[in-house]
């Protein structure tokens, strides 16, 4: 096999649909069948797929330049983009750093969280607060802040967390747990840089939605004992919890976000770290050892910036938070109707829909009984899940939900 597949043991892969072509939220196979995509390309494909605007702003900037270095250099696309996101990110989060993807934008919040102590003299401060049942991608340190599973199994001897802590299922946990935190943040937080933390909803690594309120508690307490947040976005931002970002929900600003996947609508790999300016200011210094030393070849590539920024326009235009909030309620109507001893429980957060079984030998064979119906879904261990495109014809939508519920009650 020439191609080596993500997160498959490529010994039992079998036969894999062909895509020939996609349009709106169908996928066309080679052998002449087709699918509704219930998870918009691992949920990056906001719009759907060849959606027209997008098409002809990318076509209209490769004739321009397809790709200009910011090293030395800049351009109205990057330039453009970077206001743009200093614009619609909650107040304080004025400076952009652009990177290639989701895992990379982690990465550099981390960089930027570590450095911004050491250039204050605090080289004690390097540990990191991570959250039981997240993702955060899979470059290493990434993978030492997700969730221990599947994803970092492979690597669990060399990957050792530094503070892992528990967002409770129950509210009535809450207060519980927000004591263990201050009680680890009153110990432990001089060797502190960052919590990072997935707001509102985690979802990889376990899909949970918890409580915007429980978000601002810890970021309170990580004010309170010096500590910054960082706030991975890559997954919720761009309208996926049915607010532009899921840190809307919430009253706190982090001090660091990340974006990355709906940035671009899926066209273009590309993401961006936001910083708010204390983070920045602790880069400003006539030392250059003081300056942030990263810098990614397609940073700020044009193609990427162009089609994100056409992409945030639309989005904005089109009013799509009410999209959104169409899809939730579709999904919410429907999971009702959908009753199995086999289920777990079920989650509706803007345009994400969970259910989590039981036992996951419940699901064996759910992706193939889906695609004989026409629907592409892609479960993660225990969790079916569809995040589909904002522009998802309803007929589509209740295609997928109806074939979930013959699923569940077979
Ligand atoms: C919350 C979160 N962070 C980071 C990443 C990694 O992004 P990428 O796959 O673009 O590296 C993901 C990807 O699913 C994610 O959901």
């Amino acid at each position: 096999m020439s191609i080596w597949y993500p997160y498959k043991q490529m010994q039992s892969l079998g036969k894999i649909p062909t895509v020939i072509k996609a349009k709106g939220s169908m996928l066309y196979f080679e052998d002449g069948t087709q699918a509704i995509d219930a998870i918009s390309s691992w949920w990056a494909c906001i719009h759907g797929y060849a959606y027209r605007p997008l098409n002809r702003t990318l076509k209209k900037q490769v004739d321009r330049f397809s790709h200009v270095m910011l090293g030395g250099l800049t351009h109205t696309p990057a330039l453009k983009l970077a206001a743009k996101l200093v614009e619609i990110t909650p107040k304080g989060l004025n400076h952009v750093f652009f990177s290639d993807s989701g895992s990379v934008a982690v990465e550099v919040a981390l960089k930027m969280a570590i450095q911004f102590w050491s250039n204050q003299g605090n080289k004690e401060k390097i540990k990191l607060i991570s959250c039981k049942n997240s993702y955060h991608g899979d470059t290493f340190k990434a993978m030492q802040l997700s969730d221990d599973g599947d994803f970092t199994a492979a690597f669990s001897h060399i990957l050792e967390k530094d503070f892992e802590i528990q967002i409770p299922e129950n509210t009535n946990e809450y207060t519980q747990e927000l004591q263990n935190f201050e009680a680890l943040l009153i110990t432990h937080s001089h060797t502190i840089a960052a919590l990072v933390i997935e707001p509102i909803i985690q979802c990889a690594g376990g899909f949970n939605v918890y409580s915007s309120d429980y978000l601002d508690a810890l970021n309170c307490l990580c004010v309170k004992y010096n500590v910054l947040t960082i706030y991975d976005e890559v997954a919720t931002g761009f309208g996926r919890t049915g607010k532009l970002f899921a840190t809307n929900h919430a009253k706190c600003v982090p001090d660091i976000m990340v974006l990355g996947k709906g940035l671009t609508a899926g066209y273009i790999g590309h993401a961006a770290t936001i910083a708010s300016t204390k983070v920045y200011e602790a880069f400003l210094s006539d030392e250059h050892n003081k300056a942030l030393m990263h810098g990614p070849t397609f940073m700020g590539n044009p193609l990427a910036c162009a089609v994100a920024l056409k992409s945030i326009e639309i989005f904005q235009k089109k009013e799509y938070e009410k999209k959104i909030l169409k899809i939730e309620s579709t999904i919410t109507h429907f999971f009702d109707t959908i009753q199995s001893e086999d289920i777990q429980g079920k989650r509706v957060l803007g345009a994400v829909g969970i259910i989590e079984v039981k036992n996951e030998k419940s699901i064996v064979g759910l992706k193939e009984f889906a695609l004989e119906n026409k629907v592409f879904i892609r479960p993660i261990g225990k969790m079916v899940y569809l995040m589909p495109s904002y522009r998802m014809k309803k007929k589509e939508l209740l295609t997928i939900l109806k074939t979930m519920k013959r699923w569940f009650e077979k």
